[in-house]
């Protein structure tokens, strides 16, 4: 979890009056949403409303997303480019499934439109990877901006809005939704909760809400509500994001991958010294950022070949010359799964010997349970690819 920020107006203390006059129904109050995890038993954040979050004017089915998720019928390496998606849809109803299990599904989208309705995610946090498009995120939390290649974590049961600014270029991303809680390897932090120094990454480098936009429209607002497959579309009485003040440690925040600060070594780092982060035991998020290669002189500067095991490893290839491999362009996935062997392609040990840093931007997922090709990503798949390393 991001460190306590604040943010607006607040009473003194928790659970008291927040006065106003003369407040919604005269009654003098702001309105006091705890926004809690793990049950009450994890981080929250206390929001304070124009009026009581509660006001469902009309609850109604508004159909299934179901993933469909394809049995394979051999163990197998798989590449697919993604990066020519066909645009289609908005911020939310243009993702398109391509990598499911119980724990994650990852998510390509070119939204050609913008966001339609107002969503929430109620069983799921999202890691929304800026591939590209710049743009504000619309939360009652505030408004957070975020640019090309930042994170932009929402915690479960946040209602949003991802707004794109036109002249920036079309937007193109990675939607990482997370049946578990995303939080910070906990190695990173020191017993008092901050950073540890020597850390990729630390405080300075997490954005949360900028200002608070307080909308008071006592009008009727939808929600789209989505819970694992099913959508329930609540009509709101007013609309949600009359927050006039909170403070916690729940909240939608960016970290840009360019801000990650590599860890490098005379010899190859093993992929953990990428991580970024994890998601309660179903699966890490690591960051492959520009770095110096390693410096021995007889260093072998792209990965061994390994075998993984009791995970499933996709690499999504942002940006940059992918200096292990063959074949792939940004937009691309590789999965390589459990059990099989994969390294670096033929001739790019050789190729690299001189080369003393790398300019790649990579989002790895790596999974501890098996994932699962969707229908999308299995047209996309290439059949050749487990062949690749052959001369
Ligand atoms: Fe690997």
């Amino acid at each position: 979890m991001p460190r306590y920020l604040s943010l607006g107006s607040l009473p003194k203390k928790r659970h008291t009056a927040h006065r106003v006059s003369p407040g919604y129904r005269h009654e003098g109050i702001y309105y006091e949403e705890v926004v809690s995890t793990q049950g009450f038993a994890r981080a929250y954040s206390i929001v304070y409303h124009l009026r009581p979050p509660t006001r469902v004017r009309k609850v109604e089915a508004a159909g299934a997303w179901p993933v469909g998720r394809v049995e394979q019928p051999a163990l197998r390496h798989h590449h697919l480019k993604t990066g020519k998606m066909p645009v289609a849809g908005d911020p939310v109803t243009g993702r398109v499934p391509m990598f499911t299990n119980a724990d994650v599904t990852l998510w390509r989208c070119s939204p050609g439109e913008q966001q339609a309705e107002l969503f929430r995610n109620a069983v799921a946090d999202e890691i929304v990877f800026v591939h590209s498009g710049t743009g504000t995120l619309h939360t009652q939390f505030g408004r957070l901006p975020f640019r090309p290649f930042d994170y932009v974590v929402i915690p479960r049961c946040t209602t949003y809005r991802l707004d794109f600014e036109p002249a920036a270029g079309p937007p193109d991303l990675l939607v990482i939704e997370s049946a578990g809680t995303i939080d910070f390897p906990r190695r990173y932090l020191n017993p008092d909760g901050q950073f540890r120094l020597g850390a990729p990454f630390a405080e300075r480098d997490l954005h949360g809400p900028a200002d608070l936009d307080t909308l008071d429209r006592n009008e009727d607002t939808p929600v789209l509500v989505k819970d694992g497959p099913r959508l329930t579309r609540y009509t709101l009485a007013h609309h949600p994001f009359d927050a006039v003040g909170w403070d916690g440690c729940v909240y939608p925040f960016t970290f840009n991958a360019d801000d990650f600060e590599p860890i490098t070594g005379t010899v190859h780092q093993p992929p953990p010294i990428h991580q970024t982060f994890e998601a309660a035991g179903g699966f890490v998020v690591c960051t492959f950022a520009p770095r110096l290669l390693d410096t021995h002189p007889d260093a072998i500067k792209v990965p061994y070949a390994h075998s993984n095991v009791e995970s499933d490893e996709v690499l999504y290839y942002v940006r940059g010359n992918f200096g292990s491999r063959r074949g792939v362009e940004a937009g691309s996935f590789t999965l390589h799964p459990h059990g099989v062997p994969h390294g670096p392609h033929p001739g790019t040990i050789a190729a690299s010997k001189d080369i003393t840093r790398t300019d790649e931007l990579a989002v790895m997922v790596d999974t501890f349970r098996p994932l699962f090709l969707t229908e999308q990503a299995v047209a996309l798949d290439d059949p050749n690819y487990p062949y690749s390393w052959l001369e």
